[in-house]
């Protein structure tokens, strides 16, 4: 069994259109009129447990869909998908403690306010990572990743992208590494 299975998924978006105006948004608000985005269409593959591997795609050729199936985000419109063994979009406990995506966009997704240790502190109680994994994690991570300088910082204080400078990306590595395995 491979640790992540995905069999003919398909994922269609209903997106609410209307013309401009104010007649067409009063008109809306009787009769709204949608439009669907067919986003993945029949995608198959597996993926063993242990392996590496990349995923890509033009822009808009549906890798963060698809992502966002597999980590039990969206409920897709077809198909049969497995990770781990479990359904993803039944978001049991269990399997979201098993996973982590990290976006490039939102790398840290906790409150701003924290500080960069903070918000792992956070991710250790989400997780339920014992304080000697999380301690053994946070200094083999902190090493590799140069996150030193940026632990006592504030979330908000670092870059939000990745290409804007770096910091808050690489803080949002170490909650995955933390995970035990
Ligand atoms: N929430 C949404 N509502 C409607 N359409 C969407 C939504 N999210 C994505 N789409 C559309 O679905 C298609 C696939 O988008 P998706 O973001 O999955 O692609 P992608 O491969 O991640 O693209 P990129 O390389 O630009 O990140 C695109 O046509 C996109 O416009
Ligand atoms: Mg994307």
């Amino acid at each position: 069994m491979d640790a992540v299975e995905v069999e003919e998924l398909s994922m269609t978006y209903r997106v609410p259109v209307r013309d401009g105006g104010l007649v067409a948004a009063a008109r809306a608000l009787v009769r709204r009129q949608y439009r669907d985005v067919e986003a993945v269409r029949a995608l198959s593959f597996g993926i063993p447990a242990g392996q590496v591997v990349g995923f890509l795609g033009r822009n808009g050729a549906g890798k963060t869909t698809t992502l966002k199936v597999l980590a039990g985000i969206l409920h897709p419109t077809s198909g049969r998908v497995r990770v781990l063994g479990q359904v993803p979009w039944r978001r049991h406990n269990q399997y979201l403690r098993e996973i982590a995506l990290i976006r490039g966009s939102q790398p840290i997704g906790d409150a701003p306010e924290l500080t960069v240790l903070d918000s792992f502190h956070y991710q250790q109680v989400l997780y339920d990572i014992s304080d000697g994994d999380f301690r053994r994690n946070l200094a083999e991570l902190s090493e590799l990743l140069d996150l030193d300088g940026i632990l006592q910082r504030q979330v908000r204080a670092e870059p939000r992208r990745a290409h804007e400078g770096g910091p808050r990306a690489r803080a949002g590595l170490p909650p995955e590494g933390a995970l035990p395995r």
